[in-house]
């Protein structure tokens, strides 16, 4: 057997242990079926529990110690729940949260992407049915923009206090995105030509394309970054004419994104901008409980991606085993396909987790059914 390749698994908080638990079963059920070379350790931190024990979120070597895996797979982190309960430990976001962009920047996660694809069974929002058709891939710039945290305030408390929080675009993490963007709309293309659903864009010029590229930014206001932006994407365009090309600023997507989703293919948006488009996204595509997410490096194999759903813990519901593990089971299925890159058979694993969840949506989505159900029924078709 080839070396294994090893996931760190960091449940987190709230609703986080309850939909790693069924992501879990479902990878034990592979790995013995598949005989895959496959391990994994479980981590207590980053954790709300580990606060409360050892006054900081996770241990000051985290980083080094998450380095040594190929994936890192990832509840939920924040409020851990419930929410009726007025004396539970609780952190403030900046603290609770804090993992997460540390392990996006600390590995260079420059890639977040955030499919949202309409599936059947899945609760269609829209009352249009051609809503059916959504089926997009929102790619989040991961690593920069309004995410650098750099700023601070000045004459903190009084009348006269200063608030700066400066965005920081680079060239570089710009072109690597938008060209990212491209690869994936090519890829994109094929899968749905060989699956006999190839869809049609049309270009500025009249000329018609399988894929779409679609940047987003707010140029008209925040002009530097929007007009390097746009540069940039015309720049790389050249190197991919088989692809459609379109621009929207932030707000006229959100609008059309409710007023006609089916229209977008591949949606590249800066961090904060993403972020907000990819929870209007997810519940496009069926909701929160549904929609997965990864944090990806692309280039550097040494570095470990992450791996964890769009939703957050949940405090309302956490410990009652009510939570959909559909999005963690998605975002899953996601990882045995990157790890897939270095081990084919994970690919193969993670296409049939894929499609055991996408057949259990289709069969049981209008259903109430709790986690350990969902869990189930999705391991009863991985047999
Ligand atoms: C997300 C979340 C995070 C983000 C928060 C929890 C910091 O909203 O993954 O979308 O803003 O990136
Ligand atoms: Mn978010």
């Amino acid at each position: 057997m080839p070396q294994p390749l090893r996931i760190a698994v960091t449940p987190g908080d709230g609703i986080g242990p309850e939909v790693v638990t069924e992501a879990v079963h479902c990878l034990e059920r592979l790995r013995e079926k598949h005989q895959l070379p496959l391990e994994w350790t479980r981590f207590p931190w980053p954790s709300h529990a580990w606060h409360e024990q050892n006054n900081e979120v996770m241990p000051a070597d985290a980083l080094e110690q998450l380095a040594h895996y190929d994936a890192i797979l990832l509840g939920a982190l924040g409020d851990p729940g419930p929410v009726d309960d007025p004396d539970r430990y609780l952190l403030s976001d900046s603290v609770s949260l804090a993992p997460l962009l540390e392990m996006r920047k600390g590995f260079d996660q420059w890639v977040c992407e955030r499919p949202a694809r309409l599936l059947p069974g899945a609760r269609q929002y829209l009352a249009d049915d051609r809503a059916r058709d959504i089926d997009m891939l929102v790619i989040r710039e991961n690593s920069e923009g309004e995410y650098v945290g750099q700023g601070g305030r000045l004459r903190q408390g009084t009348e006269h206090e200063v608030a700066t929080q400066l965005e920081v675009f680079t060239r570089r993490g710009t072109e690597r995105i938008i060209r990212y963007g491209f690869e994936q709309a090519r890829l994109r293309a094929e899968t749905r030509r060989a699956e006999g659903r190839a869809r049609e864009f049309h270009g500025h010029h009249g000329q018609t394309s399988e894929s779409q590229v679609c940047v987003i930014t707010k140029r008209n206001a925040l002009r530097y970054w929007g007009d390097m932006y746009t540069e940039v994407f015309e720049e790389v365009a050249r190197d991919y004419p088989d692809v459609a090309t379109h621009h929207e600023l932030i707000d006229a997507a959100c609008m059309k994104f409710v007023q006609a989703p089916w229209a977008f293919d591949v949606v590249v948006a800066s961090n904060l901008q993403g972020d907000i488009l990819t929870d209007l996204a997810a519940v496009l595509s069926g909701g929160m409980g549904v929609a997965p997410s990864c944090n990806l490096n692309p280039d550097n194999p040494a570095m470990p991606s992450m791996f964890e759903p769009t939703h957050g813990s949940a405090p309302d519901i956490a410990g009652q085993g009510l939570a959909d593990p559909t999005a963690m089971l998605f975002t899953t299925a996601r990882m045995l396909e990157w790890l897939g890159r270095r081990e084919p058979a994970l690919a193969r694993a993670g296409q049939e987790l894929f499609d055991a969840v996408a057949a259990d949506l289709a069969e049981n989505g209008g259903s109430q059914r709790d986690t350990r159900a969902i869990g189930d029924s999705v391991l009863a078709r991985l047999r």
